[in-house]
């Protein structure tokens, strides 16, 4: 079911999304080689609790961390543990808080000291393509011309969308409707309207879109082992037009 916020709502979930933000960004600066992914972990727990929220994501369907930590081929779920990064991964994390009700999701793909040309070209057009396709959030515009435009940006640099997860509404709960695939033809589902909030979410890969399940039932895997990389932001269509809600926003203080 899609469900339409009021103004006040989407004020809530701008205090939850700049929380995830703030993680997000402060996580981005803990990555470097060596670093266990549990402490990420760790840490982002420390800090959601600390700004007054709770991790969104753990014991979601019975889903053990606070973080997805994804890395290489590894598309989304991938679950903190002992393995350390290291020099050349490409790593994603995908994090989430509730915060007065609301919640808040969003991803970045980072790169472990240098990576290959492939890696930082993946990386550029998993979050080119999510602003591609942020264009298209606009009233009057059909759904799937956000997923038309990620699309046609991912498939122009060569690359491949990841079919088997989609984006989603966002509000009172992680997953609301609509689905919001990262593929297909403009001009179908439902018209864009003022109150939508929305997770929107390439997942792309540098090889074939084919998924895999490993045996601890939650990391995704390209099958070809192909590179992948994530990018997501809450994002939401009010009275002035588009705003990320997941944004770090320099300088805030709780
Ligand atoms: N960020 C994911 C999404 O957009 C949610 C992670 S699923 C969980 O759907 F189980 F790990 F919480
Ligand atoms: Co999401």
């Amino acid at each position: 079911m899609i469900v339409l916020k009021s103004e006040a709502e989407i004020a809530m979930m701008r205090e939850s999304g700049r929380r995830v933000g703030r993680i997000l960004m402060e996580l981005r600066e803990m990555i470097k080689p060596g670093v266990e992914t549990r402490e990420l972990d760790r840490y982002a727990e420390k800090r959601t609790l600390e700004l007054g929220a709770v991790p969104a994501f753990k014991g979601y369907n019975g889903y053990p961390a606070s973080l997805c930590i994804s890395i290489n081929e590894e598309i989304v779920h991938g679950i903190p543990s002992s393995r350390r990064l290291k020099e050349g991964d490409l790593v994603s994390l995908d994090f989430g808080v509730i915060y007065g009700g609301f919640y808040g999701d969003a991803a970045i793909t980072v790169p472990v000291g240098e990576v290959s040309e492939e890696a930082r070209r993946l990386m550029e057009v998993a979050e080119r393509s999510f602003y591609r396709g942020l264009e298209q959030l606009k009233e009057g515009n059909h759904l799937s011309d956000i997923s038309a435009a990620i699309q046609a940006e991912v498939e122009k640099a060569g690359f491949s969308v990841i079919r088997d997860f989609v984006g989603h509404g966002i509000g009172r709960e992680l997953h609301e409707g609509p689905q919001i695939p990262n593929f297909g033809q403009p001009g179908h589902g439902p018209k864009l309207k003022k109150g939508m909030t929305l997770a929107i979410e390439p997942m792309i890969a540098a090889g074939h879109y084919e998924v895999a399940i490993l045996s601890d039932d939650w990391t995704a895997v390209t099958r070809d082992g192909s590179l992948t990389a994530h990018f997501e932001h809450t994002v939401a269509l009010t009275e002035s037009g588009v705003e990320i809600l997941t944004a770090d926003d320099q300088g805030w203080q709780p």
